[in-house]
């Protein structure tokens, strides 16, 4: 069996042989952060926007940013093969200390992992998906991509669990995003998002999108959308890097519109399929 190659510290070596402590702190503690960067054949998708937010990330969890954007470029591209839709996992820890203590250790280097994987695509896109809405049980730095995932992970799987693609996730009877996605909603025809908050993770995916409803005169605003409004919504949609855009036509066992991907996802779904064409080649 072959092992695709990871980087490791400084180091590209086959997965079966990259090992770190058992006293790393991404272990013990799930003290660090991540990115998840697509790339289209061989070229990394938006990955200054995805620099800066690792760089807030570590600014968060007060770690230093290890490299410049040409020097990650450079470390993240031997990763990728000719595969045509991959995306690179990229994850920083604060590295291993000498004993288990909570507060942070002195002259630790961190540990820098990266791997790329292919992405699929998602065999319901064009039959869409169904998710459930689920109190949103998680901590308050939700806009740090840290790798502390319990939270997330415990909804996913009561989504799983029930058929369902994804939890889409309620605060304060307000919608935050997605268990692993940011959240849509075309609300009387105006495609909605709730806006940038400690609340939610701050999705590239979502950007462009908005970007791209903007360039093309479609209504899109950035607003807090209430669960009453979202069960009104003429559409739901999910956004991440490995999911792309992903329609919703089930909400808590409820039809979403006409219960089949609508107009606007089909539009802004071309829309999305040009743009990374336009970038990639
Ligand atoms: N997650 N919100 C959460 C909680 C996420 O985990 C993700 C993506 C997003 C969408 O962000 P982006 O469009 O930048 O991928 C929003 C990745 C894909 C993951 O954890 O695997």
């Amino acid at each position: 069996m072959s092992f695709p190659t990871v980087y490791l510290n400084d180091e590209y070596l086959p997965l079966s042989e990259a090992k770190i402590s058992v006293l790393d702190r991404g272990f013990l503690f799930g003290d660090g952060v991540y990115e998840v960067i697509p790339a289209y054949n061989r070229r990394l998708f938006h990955l200054p926007e995805h620099l800066q937010r690792l760089a807030n990330s570590l600014d968060n969890i007060h770690l230093a940013v290890p490299y410049d954007q040409r020097q990650w470029q450079e470390i993240l591209t031997p990763l990728l093969d000719d595969t045509p839709d991959q995306y690179i996992y990229l994850q920083i820890t604060r590295g291993a200390a000498e004993k288990r203590d909570h507060a942070f250790p002195r002259n630790v280097s961190p540990t820098v992992f990266a791997m790329a994987a292919p992405i699929k695509p998602y065999p319901d896109l064009q039959r869409g998906v169904r998710a459930i809405t689920m109190e949103d049980s998680r901590w308050r730095l939700c806009h740090v991509k840290a790798i502390t995932l319990l939270g997330n992970i415990l909804l996913r799987q009561q989504a799983v669990e029930q058929d369902c693609a994804e939890a889409i996730l309620i605060r304060q009877d307000h919608i935050t995003e997605g268990a692993a996605s940011n959240v849509f909603a075309v609300l009387n025809g105006t495609l909605t998002t709730p806006p940038n908050s400690n609340d939610i993770l701050p999705g590239i995916t979502r950007d462009v999108i908005l970007q791209l409803a903007r360039d093309n005169q479609l209504p899109a605003s950035e607003k807090p959308i209430s669960l009453r409004q979202l069960q009104s919504a003429s559409e739901i949609w999910l956004s991440s890097s490995t999911r792309e855009i992903l329609p919703v036509v089930e909400l808590d066992g409820a039809a979403v519109g006409a219960g089949r991907p609508g107009p606007v996802w089909q539009t802004l779904q071309g829309l999305f399929r040009e743009y990374k064409q336009s970038v990639s080649s």
